[in-house]
């Protein structure tokens, strides 16, 4: 199994320690560990499924004005949802301060953490595993439906993507909460394109920071 070199884990796991407190440490952690092991079953990197787990929610508890500013200055569109819910935008502020603090360059790492809350049409599988592991990791809780798609995250992404986010909306739509456009197209794409067997791409799609 691949590994993030040790220094720059524990660079990482000090930076979470004084950014982020001890229960989304412990989620981080679970992320890390099951994107790896999905990545494994995948034949995918481990290492790069690994760090991007590590940095997924390094941004998770910025200020709202700190996310829009960071967004802002990077040059990503700022939607009317985004606007309303700032929060949305930990994922890709995430990965500015994982190129920016800890010197990661590797594209398909960046596209992984940018990714990990609403997806995006066509993301490669890396991003997938992430994804699938922020929302399926083993402290989400034990219910029949998050067991099925653990099951089924194991031996198709694309279909455990567009299942994955039929269970976040169906969650979303009871609380009244906002969603977001990207979240749907995400949906469609993978649910368009999950008759095969495996993820539908074979190529990497480069990171939109
Ligand atoms: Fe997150
Ligand atoms: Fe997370």
């Amino acid at each position: 199994m691949g590994e993030i070199p040790g220094i720059l884990r524990q660079n990482v796991l000090d930076w979470l320690a004084y950014n982020v407190p001890e229960s989304r440490i412990s989620h981080i952690l679970r992320v890390e560990q099951m994107a790896a092991a999905l990545a494994q079953m995948h034949g995918l990197d481990e290492a790069k499924a690994a760090q991007a787990g590590l940095m997924h929610d390094l941004a998770k508890y910025f200020k709202p004005q700190k996310l829009l500013e960071m967004a802002q200055q990077e040059g990503l569109p700022i939607d009317p949802v985004a606007e309303a819910n700032p929060h949305l935008l930990h994922a890709d502020v995430s990965a500015i301060v994982a190129r920016d603090v800890f010197g990661v360059t590797d594209e398909e790492i960046l596209a992984a953490i940018a990714n990990h809350t609403l997806g995006s049409p066509g993301m490669p599988p890396i991003s997938c595993v992430v994804f699938l592991s922020d929302t399926l990791e083993p402290g989400r809780g034990e219910t029949p439906e998050l067991d099925a798609l653990r099951q089924i995250s194991q031996t198709n992404l694309s279909e455990a993507i567009w299942m994955t986010c039929d269970y976040t909306l169906q969650y979303l739509i009871a609380k009244h909460r906002l969603i977001h456009p990207r979240a749907i197209a995400t949906r469609n794409w993978f649910l368009h394109h999950s008759k095969s067997s495996t993820h539908p791409l074979s190529k990497p799609v480069s990171a939109s920071l």
